[in-house]
């Protein structure tokens, strides 16, 4: 079958990476705005940066989860793609091997003067950082009124799937919050999350609970169907 999974925030709590909107709107003590947007950071780049330098070294200290680590197992009888809002690499340093980042990359930078100027990036990122072309380079994550580059291809990703698993997100982030839409009406849907923003329907079935304990069940119920 083909298995598409849609992962938030959620997804790296128990790897002990905070998720966004269960803090009161704040992110580690920010407005997001202030650190997640084109107009935070040109009003101070500084404070930005220094941001993702803190999330980046953060990254490089934590490690996937049980979740991460069950969804891995699904690509055993299955082709399974992730579609993760997440700027981590846990899905991948997990093993799972087709995972599109909605959202960017932590471990990448891009030139602030030519969108196709992308490096890889593990140490911090400072003012005075360039490209080749000496522009300052920035960290290769959408921000809040950037466009969604990769919204398509995941789009086409939902359209062909034959099961939608949907873990640890609010669907509060549009566009990636309409992709479930795009599921075809015989699809089922398994949506993972302790504090749940749907509820069940004849497509919809909801697990109350957080991703280590809900996605083995969840894939139990996918090995059903197939037999
Ligand atoms: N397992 C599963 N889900 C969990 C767990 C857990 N252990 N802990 C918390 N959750 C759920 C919360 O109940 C919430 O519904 O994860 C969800 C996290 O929601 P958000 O913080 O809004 O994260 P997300 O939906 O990924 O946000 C989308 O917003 O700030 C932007 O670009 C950023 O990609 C992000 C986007």
């Amino acid at each position: 079958m083909n298995i598409v999974v849609l992962t938030g925030a959620g997804m790296s709590a128990e790897s002990g990476i905070n998720t966004f909107r269960d803090s009161n709107g704040l992110w580690e003590n920010h407005d997001i705005m202030e650190v997640a947007s084109p107009e935070g950071f040109a009003k101070d780049p500084e404070l930005v940066l220094d941001f993702y330098n803190k999330r980046r070294k953060q990254l490089l200290e934590v490690q996937p989860n049980a979740a991460h680590k069950a969804l891995v197992e699904l690509e055993q009888n299955h082709d399974v793609t992730i579609i993760t809002q997440n700027v981590d690499d846990l899905h991948e340093r997990a093993g799972s091997t087709n995972v599109v980042h909605l959202h960017g990359e932590l471990l990448k930078v891009r030139s602030t003067g030519n969108e196709n100027t992308i490096l890889d990036w593990k140490k911090d990122l400072n003012l005075g950082d360039c490209c080749d072309e000496n522009h300052q380079l920035r960290p290769h994550v959408v921000w809040f009124g950037e466009m969604v580059p990769m919204m398509n291809y995941a789009t086409n990703y939902v359209i062909e799937a034959d099961v939608l698993i949907v873990i640890g997100t609010s669907m509060q982030v549009y566009p990636a919050a309409a992709l479930i839409q795009y599921a075809a009406d015989n699809v089922p849907i398994y949506f993972v999350d302790p504090n749940p923003s749907i509820q069940s329907s004849e497509q919809i079935s909801v697990f109350a609970e957080k991703a280590s304990k809900g996605v083995p069940k969840v894939i139990a119920a996918i090995e059903k169907l197939t037999v």
